[in-house]
């Protein structure tokens, strides 16, 4: 019939995408963070839904407005994107794990703001939950794609992240080139597999980057299918 012929290539996928950057408590009105927008997660949250997925998006702290037809869960810290990724994880067909998560966390947030005293303070922090390693260790049929933003030996840690995190698809950027990174609208990347490169991208807009690997994971699974 003529829908199945004309059927796009997530139709009855759900996608999960998160994006943004965590935000970790030191008081009511402080915070450790880092500089992702969000652009990238949002971008390929956009080419999912226009493939034809079924798409939540997980945003940590994002000022961005959500893609039409996909469905928004916000979050705060890494705990909470942890427990909205947990509690989708079950019928997921692929997560795309574009944000930046803080690695670290204020071990005992206070409750009230804190008041100046000595010259000098320290802030203990305590190590987060890896979200994609624990996710990856439990994964049945989900396609897993992770991400690396670094400013070395990108090829090295990014076969090591998709190793380590049991990733199909990891997706790594130099941000020290120009037209990559945080913030801007576009983005050199490169995506490897178990095997390594896959394909390095030429400087893209981040939507349509969001685009080809979105096309990039459709294929893999619609391969693995048969
Ligand atoms: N990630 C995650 N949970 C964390 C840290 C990272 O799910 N607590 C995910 C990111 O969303 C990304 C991938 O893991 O998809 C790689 O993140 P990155 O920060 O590059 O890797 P780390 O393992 O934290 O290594 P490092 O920061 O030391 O380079
Ligand atoms: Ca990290």
């Amino acid at each position: 019939r003529q829908e199945q012929r004309t059927a796009l290539p997530l139709a009855g996928k759900k996608v999960v995408v998160t994006a943004g950057g965590t935000i970790e408590r030191i008081d009511p009105v402080r915070y450790i963070s880092n500089d992702s927008s969000g652009k990238m997660g949002y971008a390929l949250a956009k080419a999912a839904a226009e493939l034809g997925g079924e798409v939540t998006l997980i945003a940590a702290n994002t000022r961005l407005a959500p893609p039409a037809g996909v469905r928004v869960l916000s979050v705060e810290s890494a705990r909470e994107m942890y427990e909205a990724a947990l509690g989708e994880w079950s019928d997921t067909d692929i997560l795309v794990k574009a944000a930046a998560v803080a690695d670290y966390r204020p071990k005992t947030p206070a409750d009230r703001k804190l008041k100046k005293t000595g010259e000098t303070m320290t802030l203990e922090l305590v190590k987060n939950i890896d979200i994609l390693e624990t996710l990856g260790k439990q994964k049945t049929r989900q396609f897993l794609i992770g991400f690396a933003a670094e400013t070395n030996d990108v090829e090295q840690y990014a076969m090591d992240k998709l190793r380590r995190k049991n990733c199909d698809l990891l997706v790594a950027n130099d941000v020290t080139r120009e037209g990559a990174g945080f913030g801007i609208d576009t983005n050199v990347a490169s995506v490897y597999d178990a095997n390594g490169l896959v394909t390095s991208f030429p400087l893209l807009s981040k939507e349509e980057l969001g685009l080809r690997i979105m096309e990039l994971a459709a294929s893999r699974l619609a391969g693995a299918a048969k």
